[in-house]
């Protein structure tokens, strides 16, 4: 039996892409979930197509990872609804692409407030929760292959999500006292909205992806929520890890220098 049934677990940005998925699959893993979005909208025409393909609860309660007022709100909720919280998924990320000598500073705060402290707030909502609840509890924080490498257009997604990888630590190092178990999953090119949004100006091609990957495609959802399942269980001794995700691609030497 899955770790997650019975649980209740909210995944920050899943009306879409890979926290959709995520919440998908905790759900159809016997788990309560909690699908947040910016917009209530989006995030109840998600909840209502999770609950129907699954049979776990789905509940859509909309805030901005950036508020932390809201971020407290969506905690109360979930505990006022299902009675505690056991797992906190931060997956709200954005990115936008521009060369460095040009980019908007206040575009590239944005960035940073949403990965980033966005990241930080889900975190110290769940880990107050945890603490209060006494029985431990699981954050994994979404980060990205480009967390270890610098690619060109990307200043501030890159170091964002450098900052994830460091503040996984840290929590974990903090929280291991209250068992309260933080990692984070580190995607390589997996096929979404945001992918959507950004690959006709990258520079590359999709063809250049699958050739600079050793499984030689993108990712897929599904594949990243089979790894959430295991990062979001406190049955093992992980901890303050980072799981790349990425086909091989960290891994592959030839290119290495070009992307
Ligand atoms: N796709 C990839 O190849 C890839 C690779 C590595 C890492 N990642 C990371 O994986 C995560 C998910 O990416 P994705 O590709 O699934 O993106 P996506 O399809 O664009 O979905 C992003 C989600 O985040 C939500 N969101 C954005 N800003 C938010 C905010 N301030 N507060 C609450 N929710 C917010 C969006 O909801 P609304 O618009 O409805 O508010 C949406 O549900 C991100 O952290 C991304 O950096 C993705």
């Amino acid at each position: 039996m899955s770790h997650l049934s019975g649980k209740t677990a909210i995944v920050t940005g899943s009306s879409a892409g890979i926290g959709k998925g995520i919440a998908e699959h905790f759900a159809s893993q016997g788990a309560n979930v909690v699908v947040n979005s910016r917009s209530q909208e989006r995030a109840e025409a998600a909840a209502a197509e999770i609950a129907d393909e699954t049979d776990g609860e789905a509940i859509p309660v909309a805030a901005d990872v950036t508020d932390e007022d809201a971020m407290s709100a969506l905690v109360e909720t979930t505990v006022e609804r299902f009675g505690a919280l056991d797992v906190m998924v931060n997956n709200a990320g954005i990115t936008t692409i521009g060369p460095a000598e040009t980019f908007d500073v206040d575009e590239f705060r944005r960035i940073v407030d949403v990965n980033l402290t966005g990241t930080f707030v889900g975190s110290k909502v769940a880990g107050t929760q945890f603490i209060d609840q006494g029985e431990g509890g699981a954050i994994l924080n979404i980060s990205s292959l480009m967390s270890t490498r610098g690619l060109h257009r990307r200043a501030p997604y890159c170091s964002s999500k450098a900052g994830v990888n460091n503040l996984t630590r840290t929590l974990a190092v903090e929280w291991a006292e209250h068992d309260v178990h933080v990692n984070a999953l580190a995607p390589g090119y997996i096929w979404t909205e945001i992918t959507d949004q950004t690959q006709g100006s990258a520079g590359y091609t999709d063809d250049d992806i699958r050739d600079r990957t050793p499984l030689g495609r993108f990712g897929t959802v599904e594949e990243m929520a089979e790894c959430a399942e295991f990062l979001t269980s406190t049955r093992n001794f992980v901890t303050g890890e980072v799981l790349y995700a990425d086909g091989g691609w960290k891994a592959y030497a030839w290119g290495a220098g070009d992307q």
